[in-house]
């Protein structure tokens, strides 16, 4: 999508109310388009993205409101000025809660609307540099081989136009992975848009992948855009895929083989160019097997694997991930950088983390709030107590220790964690000092430190 500096679209059924405004605007020195219909402008959205947007509210077919809410089903955040010729206060006030930038009343007053226009363009110039930063800093934090190799997978995905299929536990990053491969392709510029298909209703699936005509069922009082389409010439995150029923599949699959569809109550045949990514925490064999996913749409979708190791399967990256979110919430709140000591680390690298990433940064994040600027330690009171970890799903697995007797100490619970997770890594390795020491994300050092401490282990 190019986006060209100081160009602001005018959406408003009135002729003389679009000429006027637009001429306004020009002789303030800006480019503008006019549109008499939303529909036209969200279809120039795809190719054409303005710096600002003057809409009405009341408007044929899409509202104005509508409007606003398909550009943010798009991800597309432009500033909005909505120009009304009713004073409509709850409108007004939805307008502005979802984040319009101003609110108008015709007939209008010169300089507010251009005050207001400049403001939106300076907004959406600062934007686009945050959002150049931004892509430039990497976002997946981690160093451990397993990350890299998935991060080394997605780069050389992006390049192509292959259907992805991203799977690993929750919380594990696949979305973020998803991102990260439409980040890095040519359709970086274009549309990402994403489906929840375990969230959407599955009487409105249908619709909310491929739109609907006026009037094809009950409620569809407007012709409404499916996400397809919105997608158009960028991608698509199909997420939590092993929640779609069987009459979607059925509909998607048709998509992923010809790359068309109509829309639901339609007859027009719609063709788009869409890159697929498609992502589950299921077990998509298991439900084949159970004959609740279709096979044929596993192999169409299963083109470009990508797993997502758990993070107990990549212990190394939780100090980093640790460092990551105290940063994060450093930045956030203006309070200086927390550090957590050792022994908090090593019960860190020694939980096994069912929620994997997700869990990490809520329990990071629970406690330096409410650490706040006092001096908390975090013990294994911030845990989830009855969390087990499934033995034969790590190299280095330790089971969560029960928690400790009244009579032990935190460090002698600490040390005794960190025993057992040395002695399980050192049996995994085979004695393999420095494979050990990746795997706990400590240094050879380190790790030989701990061994003399605590005498010798199995190995
Ligand atoms: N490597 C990482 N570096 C930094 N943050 C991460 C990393 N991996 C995941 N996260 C963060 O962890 C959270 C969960 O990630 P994400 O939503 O991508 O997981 P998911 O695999 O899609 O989970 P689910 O299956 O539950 O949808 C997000 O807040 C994400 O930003
Ligand atoms: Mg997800």
């Amino acid at each position: 999508m190019r986006e060209t500096h100081s160009l602001v679209y005018v959406v408003d059924d009135d002729a003389s109310m679009r000429e006027s405004v637009a001429s306004l605007l020009r002789s303030a020195g800006v480019g503008v388009n006019t549109f008499a219909s939303a529909q036209e402008f969200l279809v120039r959205c795809r190719t054409e993205l303005p710096s600002c947007l003057v809409l009405d509210v009341r408007l044929p077919g899409l509202s104005g409101l509508d409007a606003q809410q398909e550009l943010a089903r798009m991800n597309i955040h432009v500033p909005i000025i909505f120009l009304t010729g009713y004073a409509d206060i709850p409108t007004s006030v939805r307008a502005m809660k979802s984040g319009a930038l101003e609110f108008l009343t015709k007939p209008f007053d010169d300089e507010a609307l251009v005050a207001a226009v400049q403001q939106g363009i300076a907004r959406s110039h600062a934007a686009s540099r945050k959002d150049k930063s931004e892509r430039e800093a990497p976002e997946l934090v981690g160093s451990s081989p397993e990350l890299q190799a998935v991060l080394k997978r997605a780069a050389a995905v992006a390049l192509t136009d292959a259907t992805v299929l991203i799977v690993g536990e929750t919380g594990t990053g696949k979305e973020l992975v998803a991102r990260e491969i439409h980040a890095r392709s040519q359709r970086s510029s274009r549309p990402l848009v994403s489906v929840n298909c375990g969230a959407i209703q599955p009487s409105l699936l249908l619709s909310e992948l491929f739109g609907h005509e006026k009037g094809s069922f009950t409620g569809a009082s407007q012709q409404r855009i499916g996400r397809f389409e919105l997608a158009d010439g960028g991608t698509i995150l199909l997420d939590e895929i092993g929640e779609l029923p069987l009459e979607a599949q059925v509909a998607l699959l048709r998509v992923l083989q010809e790359r068309e569809f109509e829309r639901v109550g339609g007859n027009k045949t719609i063709r788009v160019d869409v890159r697929v990514i498609a992502a589950t925490n299921r077990d998509l064999g298991a439900a084949i097997a159970a004959g609740k996913f279709k096979s044929d749409l596993f192999f169409r979708l299963n083109v470009f694997p990508i797993h997502v190791p758990a993070l107990r399967e990549r212990r190394e990256d939780i100090p980093l991930l640790v460092e990551h979110f105290l940063r994060l919430r450093s930045r956030t709140s203006g309070t200086p950088l927390r550090k957590v000591d050792e022994w908090t680390m090593a019960m860190l690298q020694g939980y096994a983390w069912p929620g994997n990433i997700r869990e990490l940064q809520n329990v990071i994040e629970r406690w330096a709030i409410i650490c706040g600027t006092d001096d908390i330690s975090m013990d294994e009171s911030w845990l989830p107590r009855d969390s087990t970890l499934p033995d034969s799903t790590t190299s280095a697995g330790v089971k969560p220790e029960p928690p400790p007797d009244d009579q032990q100490n935190l460090r002698e619970y600490v040390e005794a964690l960190e025993r057992k997770l040395i002695t399980r890594t050192m049996t995994a390795v085979g004695g393999n000092q420095s494979e050990a020491a990746r795997r706990l994300g400590v240094s050879r050092g380190a790790l030989l430190g701990r061994l003399r401490k605590y005498g010798p282990v199995a190995g």
